[in-house]
């Protein structure tokens, strides 16, 4: 029988389950601009800030406007100062990492009962996947194309950081990543702005609950505005350079979902964008956020931002670029003490207009008052923290939920190599990821302990007992990134250990390879790779592994797409597990052995070789499409004159999207509800065209899909690429159901910015494809007329 399905209501229905409820539907994913935060704003609100600000003197208004790393460094130089003294005095407006009840108390009660105007402190941390309960890295969340989950995983998070005292978490990292050489693509969603904003929502939501007051609720800091992303080659902190049609259609929309969903704050980035530093950025910061997106919460620079905009030469000196900086709309200054140390003078001397400063001190205080802070400004002190069965069970559902199925081709005798049948009775684990507890954690694992988290080993141990064999293999950091990680020390050599491996596998019937990154130093922050295969010997264990002549399984354990191109042809099933959290032994062993069907994509293109990067499906079109592009163009014949590589594929090794499952699914014609749909119905925003697609379970066993819609706008008055993603829906079916998934499409799916950076919609036939990949290929179409 068939199900209608309505079209993809990510927001309506993101938070069912974990009890809350969305005001904001699936039209405003793609809205231009936010609807003011009513918490935020009002009247009631700025008579009570507008009363405070009143009473407080130059200095104590600065001090709103700084914040202190009164706990560890999370960035270069940590300053060191007494902090109790500068909290009587009301010289900080904030602290970082300064975590636990007792701890942040410590300092609240200085703020509330010694400061003179008793305005409490904010504690900001850096609660990016979890914070005592680790879930898997942001890259591997964004795996499950599920807004609902990650806003379960934030609730989690929410509630845990609030009984560590934090009340304002730096989450979520909403930068498009499309250049896996980056560091911090793991801290992503990947690279696609129409899932980006989804997942961006479903963050806020969770954390914030649509309530700043909750007792439970954390305001979050939407980071790094703007477009740190797009780092030029993939260095960390690097400056970005792009039209302003890009920066709108790619890279802002997470950031406008983010707003648009109530976020309290946001954080400025390291990098300039086309040569004005973010930091002091006046048309992303003010012209952009405050006026176009109506946002009326407070923006925090990064660590040492504003101290850093000297380097990026943009003022002779310190004064002059923190006056940048604030006029720009950085209302704090996170770890920079530019703020506290030149703004008064510049105000005294009539420099910087108060009424700057003013505006900067309102936007911090409204979130304060918003988040019940001058009522409850304390933590309950509570019993050290322990997983709960209910935590552990979350992060394992969850971990399994973004577990990437890149490849199960058929092994002779055997059929599908997963899941592991009865017939795989001994199997051999090997290699540096097969043992790795703290790498589970990934980067970033805020409270997270390694005691608490589960290795493969482990979870194998418990499922295989005396049948698991394990062999190291070798290490993950050997050969040119141990050179460069370990400052020329030597490479330990593996031979011996590699050797050993090969032997254990031979004694197997199936062999688990666990391999990938050193998650706390290859992936992150201040770790781009200029090389994305698989460190050190690794690829060398494998290829000697699958030498044996046994069934190989390559569990990646990474923090970005890496270069396996070797694996993806010779290996015949390959998992990419991210880094899995705290039960990410488990949620792979559930995968292995089909207690849980796959049903996680890629959020970001896995090259066939380095050089391909920045790669990603939504490319621009060219007048010279090679073979084989997505651009669906014919090729112009000659080869050698087609925008393509002389030694590579253009196309990705695995594409934005994919993802197996343990069953098949196969989709129908999709269909579009009429020819048309007219410009000014779209233009007024009553105007809506529907895609239906049938989705056929076709295999034996259940199973989850993300169906994934496509279009293509053939004609424009600026180029348009060659597919975008503009719907997706997550639909489960028995074996042999059939499922009626349909789209809805109107103005925000079908506008995009012209080259007068206004967001239009234009007369065109549209392309549509429906599928379970970028690479769809059943096709409909339709015209904007
Ligand atoms: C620098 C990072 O870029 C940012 O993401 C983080 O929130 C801050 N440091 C605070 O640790």
């Amino acid at each position: 029988m068939e199900n209608s399905v309505k079209p993809v209501q990510f927001a309506v229905s993101i938070l069912i389950g974990v009890g809350m409820l969305s005001v904001l539907g699936q039209s405003r994913l793609f809205a231009q601009s936010a609807v003011p935060n009513a918490q935020l704003a009002g009247r009631a609100l700025n008579a009570k800030v507008d009363a405070l600000l009143k009473r407080m003197t130059l200095e104590e208004k600065i001090g709103q406007t700084v914040q202190y790393s009164a706990g560890f460094a999370t960035g270069p130089e940590g300053s060191k100062i007494s902090y109790d003294e500068l909290v009587a005095k009301g010289a900080a407006g904030s602290l970082l990492n300064v975590i636990g009840a007792e701890q942040t108390n410590h300092y609240q009660h200085i703020a509330m009962e010694k400061s003179r105007l008793h305005i409490p402190l904010m504690f900001g941390d850096d609660v990016i996947h979890g914070d005592r309960t680790t879930f898997p890295v942001p890259l591997g969340l964004a795996s499950s194309w599920d807004p609902k989950l990650i806003a379960g995983v934030a609730r989690t998070a929410a509630v845990e950081a609030r009984a560590d005292g934090i009340n304002w978490v730096f989450s979520p990292m909403v930068d498009i990543a499309r250049d896996a050489r980056w560091g911090r693509i793991v801290e992503s969603a990947g690279e696609d702005p129409y899932l980006g904003a989804a997942l961006a929502r479903g963050w806020v939501e969770g954390y914030q609950q649509n309530d700043l007051s909750k007792p439970d609720s954390v305001a979050v800091s939407v980071k790094h505005f703007a477009a740190y992303g797009a780092a030029i080659a993939g260095r960390d902190y690097n400056a970005t350079d792009m039209s302003d049609i890009t920066l709108r259609q790619v890279y802002l929309p997470p950031y406008l979902a983010a707003v648009d969903a109530g976020a309290a704050t946001l954080m400025s980035s390291f990098n300039s964008i086309n040569g004005v530093p973010a930091t002091a950025n006046p048309y992303t910061l003010t012209e952009i956020l405050r006026k176009e997106w109506h946002f009326d919460g407070f923006v925090v620079s990064d660590w040492g931002a504003i101290a850093e905009l000297r380097n990026h030469s943009i003022g002779p000196d310190g004064a002059t670029v923190a006056r940048k900086a604030l006029e720009a709309g950085v209302d704090m200054d996170m770890e920079g003490n530019l703020y506290a140390t030149t703004i008064a003078a510049q105000v005294r001397s009539g420099a910087i207009p108060e009424s700057v400063l003013d505006e900067a001190v309102r936007r911090i205080l409204r979130v304060k008052f918003a988040l019940g802070l001058f009522e409850h400004p304390y933590t309950p002190v509570t019993p050290a923290y322990a997983p709960t069965a209910a935590d552990r069970a979350q992060a394992r559902a969850v971990a399994a939920e973004t577990i990437v199925l890149l490849k199960n081709d058929p092994v002779e005798g055997v059929g599908a190599l997963l899941p592991l049948g009865k017939a795989m009775k001994t199997v051999a684990l090997i290699g540096p990821l097969a043992d790795a507890a703290q790498d589970m954690l990934g980067s970033w694992g805020a409270q997270g302990d390694a005691k608490f988290a589960v290795s493969l080993k482990q979870a194998l141990q418990e499922r295989l007992g005396d049948h698991l064999l394990y062999a190291q293999g070798c290490g993950v950091l050997t050969g040119e990134d141990e050179k460069i990680l370990l400052e020329g020390k030597p490479a330990p050599d593996d031979t011996k250990s590699i050797a050993e491996a090969v032997e254990t596998a031979k004694k197997s019937d199936v062999a688990v390879v666990a391999l990938g990154e050193d998650a706390g130093r290859m992936t992150g922050e201040a770790a781009s790779r200029t090389r994305l295969g698989l460190p050190g010997r690794q690829e060398e264990l494998l290829e000697a592994v699958a030498a044996t002549g046994k069934p190989v399984v390559l569990v990646l354990f990474t923090g970005r797409p890496t270069e396996i191109k070797w694996a993806g042809a010779h290996v015949p099933a390959i998992l990419e597990a991210w880094f899995p959290g705290m039960e990410g032994g488990h949620a792979v062993a559930d995968v292995l052995f089909g207690d849980v069907n796959p049903s996680a994509k890629l959020t970001v293109s896995f090259p066939r070789a380095v050089g391909q990067e920045p790669l990603y499906y939504a490319q621009m079109p060219t007048g010279r499409p090679a073979h084989g592009d997505l651009s669906h163009m014919p090729a112009n014949g000659e080869e050698q004159y087609q925008s393509r590589y002389i030694d590579e594929d253009n196309s990705a090794l695995f594409p934005f999207g994919w993802g197996l499952s343990y069953t098949r699914f196969r989709y129908g014609q999709p269909t579009v509800d009429r020819p048309g749909i007219g410009l000014a119905d779209l233009e007024q925003g009553h105007g809506k065209l529907t895609v239906g697609v049938d989705v056929r379970n076709a295999g034996s066993v259940a199973g989850t899909e993300v169906v994934q819609l496509y279009l293509r706008n053939t004609s424009a008055s600026v180029e348009q690429p060659v597919r975008e993603l503009k719907g997706f829906e997550r639909v489960t079916l028995g074996p042999g159901e059939t499922r009626h998934v349909e789209f809805s499409l109107g103005f925000d799916e079908l506008s995009f910015w012209n080259a007068q950076s206004k967001r239009v919609v234009e007369p065109t036939t549209y392309k549509v494809w429906v599928g379970g990949s970028s690479l769809a290929e059943a096709e409909a179409s339709f015209k904007v007329e």
